[in-house]
């Protein structure tokens, strides 16, 4: 199974920006958490763009690639990318949408996601570990689907 964990602007130096927002540890521990926490077997592509534009280039790309289901953190693209929500919406790859930091808990404008009507799940709040849960979910999901 292969599935890509898509990460957006500033979100490179997770464990280093704002831990007391986003946590102590960085993206680079997701790979050993999953094999321990999920699968050892899951095929994981770890990208992160500060681009809209790129990160829309990695959504087709896996639609190319025919993946089989995406963990999205699109950071503040969340809360403002009709163009993500669109490639999204097209590509029909099942994805859930995750945030380290309880967004609900934090500013209004963070309330609003354009990428949540269209995705399984959501899950915010939990640090690196929101990421651990969000491929849970889509293995879960994809492992009833593909049964
Ligand atoms: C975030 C929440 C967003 O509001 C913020 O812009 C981020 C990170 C999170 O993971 O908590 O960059 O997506």
């Amino acid at each position: 199974m292969d599935i890509l964990i898509l990460n957006g602007p500033n979100l490179k130096y997770i464990g280093q920006r704002e831990p007391h927002i986003y946590g102590e540890k960085g993206l680079d521990a997701l790979p050993s958490l999953v094999a321990q926490e999920v699968s050892p077997r899951l095929n994981l592509t770890l990208k992160q763009s500060n681009s809209e534009g790129e990160l829309i280039n990695y959504l087709e790309e896996a639609w190319e690639k025919k993946v089989s289901g995406i963990v999205i953190n699109a950071g503040a693209y969340t809360h403002t990318s009709i163009a993500i929500a669109d490639c999204l919406s097209w590509i029909k790859i099942p994805y859930v949408e995750v945030h380290l930091s309880n967004v609900y808990a934090r500013e209004e404008f963070r309330h609003k996601s354009y990428l949540s009507a269209k995705a399984l799940g959501v899950i915010s709040g939990f640090g690196i570990y929101s990421y651990v849960l969000g491929v849970k979910a889509l293995y879960h999901y994809l492992s009833q689907v593909e049964s």
